[in-house]
């Protein structure tokens, strides 16, 4: 192993139909299959330094807006540490190396806006590369998987990306079905609060099947999913957003049934809901969808957009508008 500098940059991304609860929570198998775009405004810029001391094994990182890196020690480091073994495991690589990771974020960590799909991405790639192991797209998005954030594995491929359920780890993987310039949709980040949730989608997902919904609501997602797709190879906007807000809503559904209840949203979650509601009203086509997060994503198209932000620039209980549109994937640089 030569020391050595691996600059990789990997984006974040919203799930029009969502992952939630797992078959095999080990293999981080999800229960069904889902689909999603990467965020062009959201994302992770990670840089990996390979050293001969075995010892180090090091993180730092940049928050959202933040002027320096943090050292991070403790859970946040002990969870690189497990996915560095298991991508040895995974590459089938024998001999260890020493890194320091170094982790900037453009957008609030833990905010209901994906960074640990981001960040684990970024760091699949980076030890792929460690490890001097090329690997196909398919491959690792497999590997970014079992980082433990499973949505890791939507934010390898290009634009909008299709993550199949599959039947064993292999068969689990995410795979592009539309390029970025496909559509003009633009995903208008509502950020309503920048506090960090207090419960992991990792912890979330194990209690899913508690809610008495959720089996109803594999059923519905057996029609709710291919549909979506259809709306969106038609490039059909009303019917693909209303689909969308109607998923967020689904999964929220169970979030809240599930024991223990998760209460992701708040009021202004609700606000922001309602006033887009007002803006379809007007003729302006914006939707929601929220993930694990009290923040809002209001999905709309290129035409909307500056009406959308004007709209909720002048709202109290918006702090800050992030703009995303549909982009490449992880890339190492
Ligand atoms: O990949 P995880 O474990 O961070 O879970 C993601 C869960 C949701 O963001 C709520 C849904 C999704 O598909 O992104």
């Amino acid at each position: 192993m030569k020391e050595q500098l691996i600059k990789v940059k990997s984006p974040a991304n919203i799930a029009f139909i969502k992952y939630w609860g797992q078959t095999d929570s080990e293999n981080v198998l999800p229960a069904n299959d889902s689909f999603s775009m990467n965020l062009s405004g959201c994302y992770t810029e990670l840089e990996m330094e390979l050293v001969v001391d075995i010892n180090v094994k090091e993180l730092y990182i940049k928050d959202y807006k933040a002027e320096d890196y943090k050292k991070n020690e403790g859970d946040a480091l002990q969870k690189v540490v497990t996915f560095y073994d298991r991508a040895a495991e995974y590459l089938q690589v024998k001999t260890d190396v020493g890194f320091r990771v170094k982790a900037a974020n453009s957008f609030p960590k833990k905010a209901g806006i994906a960074s640990s799909a981001s960040f684990f991405s970024a760091l699949a790639a980076a030890f792929s590369t460690a490890f001097e192991k090329k690997l196909e797209t398919k491959q690792l998005s497999v590997l970014a998987r079992l980082s433990g954030s499973g949505s890791a594995s939507r934010s390898v491929p290009d634009g909008y990306v299709f993550w199949h359920r599959g039947i064993s780890s292999e068969s689990s993987f995410a795979e592009s079905i539309a390029p970025p310039d496909y559509w003009d949709i633009v995903d208008l980040v509502a950020l309503v609060t920048l506090d960090e949730k207090k419960v992991s989608s990792v912890d979330g997902h194990r209690c899913a099947q508690t809610s008495p919904y959720f089996a109803d609501r594999q059923r519905q997602l057996a029609k709710r999913t291919p549909l979506i797709v259809n709306k969106f190879r038609k490039k059909d906007f009303e019917g693909f957003g209303t689909m969308v807000e109607e998923e967020a809503v689904s999964l929220h559904s169970i979030m809240m049934t599930q024991k223990p209840p998760l209460y992701y949203w708040s009021g202004m979650t609700l606000d922001v809901m309602r006033e887009t509601a007002t803006l379809r009203k007007k003729g302006i086509e914006a939707y929601c969808t929220t993930d694990a997060g009290e923040n809002v994503h209001i999905i709309t198209r290129r035409i909307y957009e500056e009406k959308v932000k004007d709209h909720f620039k002048n709202m109290n209980f918006v702090k800050e508008i992030l703009t995303n549109y549909p982009c490449e994937g992880v890339r190492v640089l």
